[in-house]
């Protein structure tokens, strides 16, 4: 019911709007597992912006980020059943549901550059990739980007595909990503990113892969040594909604969530840019992790090892799916 999605939660650390009412009609979360200062945490907190001055503060985003709220384990089940009303997980946290489809963008060495990326984020096709949400009680809203993913481990420079074997991983739970690290040797080690910087510390697991802004914002190259440019993967998020709360909306702040969504995204996307450069400057100026930028021949024979990946992920969804998706990508 209406009532039950306008209920406030007073919890700490709720990130507050700018512009406040002593009675906001309505009341959304918004959970997340990264820092404030990555693009989606920067898309999180224009969204509320932009939802409180344009309702004039009627319609009320908290901001949960950090996983303070919920992580990656529980998160879209929270969302299903109501804890939560919009959720950002990254493409790559959907095969939980058991809906392979966005592992099609965990695919190696898939897009060129962020053009690409906008060519299939932008077009028909992608979203029909939410379809299958729908069984699930989630409505997919719209993408939003990170950027490529880089691989970093403690104990050697990761140059060629031989260097990651016997390694331990981490990755997200995504079979196709863990099918990469296979290919290359290495043993991928699914875990939340909450966990992972301290799993890093602790030698729990050797290295992982992340977008820039992910890895200085969680501060990994303090427990990690290189840092390879590889940029073998991309990372994106797609905004997910409750289906019930969504259908309940009324129409006029259906079309402001929308509204406010879409250019809240686009603002994502030109961050990320931003931040995936200024995590690049900082990573400099901090010193402490080396720096690898893979010649054209070392990136070549890591996507020629990773290849494998194409093959599993297939094997499960169909190669059509996969040949669909490395057409529209190229
Ligand atoms: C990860 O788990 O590495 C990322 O999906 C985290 C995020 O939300 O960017």
């Amino acid at each position: 019911t209406r009532r039950r999605w306008t209920v406030a939660v007073g919890v700490a650390g709720v990130v507050g709007p700018a512009v406040l009412r002593a009675q906001p009609r309505l009341r959304l979360r918004l959970a997340h597992v990264v820092a404030p200062d990555t693009p989606k945490g920067l898309m999180a907190t224009r969204l509320q912006a932009l939802l409180a001055q344009r309702s004039e503060g009627a319609v009320v985003l908290d901001v949960y980020p950090n996983g303070s709220l919920y992580s990656d384990a529980d998160e879209l089940e929270a969302l299903q059943w109501g804890a939560v009303e919009l959720l950002i997980p990254s493409l790559s946290k959907f095969g939980r549901l058991g809906t392979a489809v966005f592992e099609l963008f965990d695919l190696p060495f898939l897009f060129a550059d962020r053009a690409a990326v906008r060519r299939v984020v932008e077009g028909e096709w992608a979203r029909e990739l939410f379809e299958p949400l729908q069984r699930h009680g989630l409505l997919g809203l719209g993408f939003l980007d990170n950027g490529f993913k880089h691989m970093s481990a403690r104990t050697h420079p990761l140059r060629e595909p031989r260097d990651y074997r016997g390694l331990r991983m981490r990755v997200q739970p995504s079979l196709t990503i863990a099918a990469q690290m296979r290919a290359l040797g290495a043993y991928p080690v699914m875990m939340d990113f909450a966990a992972t910087r301290h799993a890093l510390a602790r030698g729990v697991v050797d290295g992982t892969e992340n977008p820039l802004t992910n890895f200085w914002s969680g501060r990994m190259h303090e427990v990690q040594r290189h840092l390879t440019l590889s940029a073998h993967g991309y990372l994106g998020y797609a905004v997910v909604a409750n289906a019930t709360f969504w259908a309940h909306l009324p129409q006029p702040e259906r079309r402001l969530i929308e509204v406010a969504l879409a250019d809240a995204i686009a603002f994502g996307n030109a961050m990320a840019l931003q931040q995936e450069q200024r995590a690049l400057q900082a990573l400099r100026d901090d010193g402490r992790i080396q720096l690898h930028y893979p010649s054209p021949e070392e990136r070549e024979a890591l996507r020629q090892a990773m290849a494998p990946a194409d093959d599993a992920l297939a094997a499960r969804i169909g190669p059509r799916w996969v040949r669909a998706m490395r057409e529209r990508a190229q």
